[in-house]
């Protein structure tokens, strides 16, 4: 039989197989659902820095007339007209994170009381704002590791990509002064130079890189004339972005890689070890087909790795990592060259 064990951050997982953060990781009957179908670990749904803020405008529109003074000074501050009510500012702000993380670490107990699969805990963060704090409270609830979700847009037109870029480690070396669990940093690819950036981010102590977070993108719609969403759920071909990143960095991190985006079934899991991934995660075909999909998946994985006679998943993990292969410019080639001149 196939051995389908790995190490993941430390972490002895079943199999390579990760059920990513989404509203499909939010309650326990699917965390039951996910560990029945074999998954090897499971990341569960993201705290957000804007649930917080979200949680702070729900305590400042209930009808508790205490709270009145200090919403007036929370509004005052919101509109930048006054600084007089800080201390309100700062009371409203941490019974909000109070709030919105008791319920998460309530969930985190419970969710390692009903499975036995490790569980990731992942903090949506967009600065290195208080993180710490909440670190530590998501070890002690009984995470078995933590995932940290930073998608900086550097949209903004004035800013050096090395000020957006700084970010992503001060929250990593941040969150890890605080917590002994492996913590991961799932990321965008929006860096200046990215290979050099994500092995510098891999030394900061973290044991793992996510490539990557897939973003939500705006589309516009031309019936309405207004903004709308684009595709919420990835489709199979999205794979092969993260499939030349993993492949050009595999065996150059200090840390594991993990691929994510556009896997949806054994054959891009198995291009993503291939190509160096440690493990991967899916979410999006989890919505389209159901959580059917993992044992399908760790079933084609079997009979593959039987075929190729790999007896465990070392025996083929990044034999087409770029460090690897002898033509390594296939990973960085870009253009459609020959395509072009033969497509008529
Ligand atoms: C509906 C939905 C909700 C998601 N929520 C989160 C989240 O809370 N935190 C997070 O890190 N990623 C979240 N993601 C991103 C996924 O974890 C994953 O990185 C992304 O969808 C790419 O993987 P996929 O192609 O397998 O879907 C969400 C994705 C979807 C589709």
């Amino acid at each position: 039989m196939s051995d389908l064990s790995i190490k993941y951050m430390g972490l002895s997982l079943k199999n390579p197989i990760i059920v990513g953060s989404s509203g499909l990781t939010n309650s326990i009957e699917n965390l039951k659902e996910i560990e029945k179908a074999g998954a090897g670990a499971v990341v569960i749904k993201s705290i957000f820095e804007e649930q917080i803020l979200i949680e702070s405008d729900k305590f400042l529109s209930s009808s508790d007339k205490k709270i009145e003074p200090m919403k007036r000074g929370f509004d005052d501050i919101m509109n930048k007209r006054s600084y007089d009510y800080i201390e309100a500012l700062d009371y409203i702000d941490n019974f909000a994170k109070e709030n919105t993380l008791d319920k998460y670490l309530q969930f985190i107990e419970k969710a390692k009381e009903s499975i036995s699969i490790p569980i990731i805990a992942s903090i949506n963060c967009v600065s290195s704002y208080n993180w710490h704090y909440f670190a530590k409270r998501i070890q002690k609830a009984g995470a078995d590791a933590i995932e940290l979700n930073i998608y900086l847009l550097p949209s903004n037109p004035i800013q050096e990509g090395i000020e957006n870029e700084k970010v992503y480690f001060e929250i990593a070396k941040e969150v890890q002064k605080y917590v002994s669990i492996p913590v991961s940093l799932k990321i965008s690819y929006y860096f200046s130079g990215l290979a050099q950036k994500v092995i510098e981010l891999s030394k900061t102590g973290i044991k793992g890189l996510v490539l990557f977070n897939r973003p939500y993108n705006p589309d516009i719609d031309i019936k309405t004339i207004k903004i709308s969403s684009s595709n919420i759920y990835s489709t199979q071909s999205e794979y092969s972005h993260t499939l030349r990143w993993v492949a050009i960095l595999a065996g150059r991190t200090d840390c594991d890689i993990i691929a994510s985006t556009g896997i949806h079934d054994y054959t891009s899991v198995i291009k993503q070890i291939l190509a160096g991934a440690t493990a991967v995660q899916m979410a999006s075909v989890f919505y389209k087909k159901g959580f059917g999909v993992i044992s399908e998946t760790l079933k084609g994985i079997e009979d593959w790795m039987k075929e190729h006679k790999f007896e465990n998943v070392n025996d083929f993990r990044g034999k087409l990592s770029q460090v690897k292969i002898e033509h390594p410019a296939a990973y960085e080639r870009v253009q459609f060259m020959k395509m072009y001149s033969n497509i008529e």
